[in-house]
C-alpha cells in the first residue's frame, strides 16, 4: 500500500498560506498548498485560464487566486469559481506522522488543462 503514496517530505516545509512546487519527471509540475486552517491540497501548477503559476497565487480559505488575472480556483476541486469556467487536475494529499504524501498514480497521470482562447 505504501508504494501507492509518494513521500514528499515533512509538513513543516510549507508554511500556512503558502505553496511549494514539485517538479515531476515526465509530467506536469505540481503545486502543494498549505492553507491557513492547516489543510493541504495539491493541484497541477497551471491555471485553467492561461497557465498562470497557481503556486504564486494568494491562498484564502480553500481557494487560490491566480497571480496573473485573479481567477479564483478551488483547492478542493480544481474548479474555477464564480463566472469563470475551467478546471485543473487535483492530486490527493495524505498527511501521516508529520509527512506529506501524494497519490502516486495521480502525480504520474496529471496533465495540464488546455489553454483557453
Ligand atoms: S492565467 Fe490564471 S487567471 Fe489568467
Amino acid at each position: 500500500m505504501i508504494g501507492e503514496w509518494l513521500d514528499i517530505g515533512p509538513v513543516g516545509q510549507i508554511s500556512p498560506g503558502n505553496a511549494r512546487t514539485l517538479p515531476v519527471q515526465g509530467g506536469e509540475e505540481i503545486a502543494v498548498f498549505h492553507t491557513l486552517d492547516n489543510q493541504f491540497y495539491a493541484l497541477v501548477n497551471k491555471c485553467p485560464h492561461k497557465h498562470g503559476p497557481l503556486s504564486q497565487g494568494i491562498v484564502h480559505g480553500a481557494v487560490v487566486t491566480c497571480p496573473l488575472h485573479s481567477w479564483n480556483i478551488s483547492l478542493k476541486t480544481g474548479q474555477a469559481l464564480g463566472d469563470d469556467q475551467g478546471c485543473v487536475p487535483t492530486i490527493p494529499v495524505r498527511v501521516d506522522a508529520g509527512r506529506l504524501y501524494l497519490l502516486r498514480a495521480a502525480v504520474i497521470g496529471a496533465t495540464a488543462p488546455r489553454a483557453m482562447a
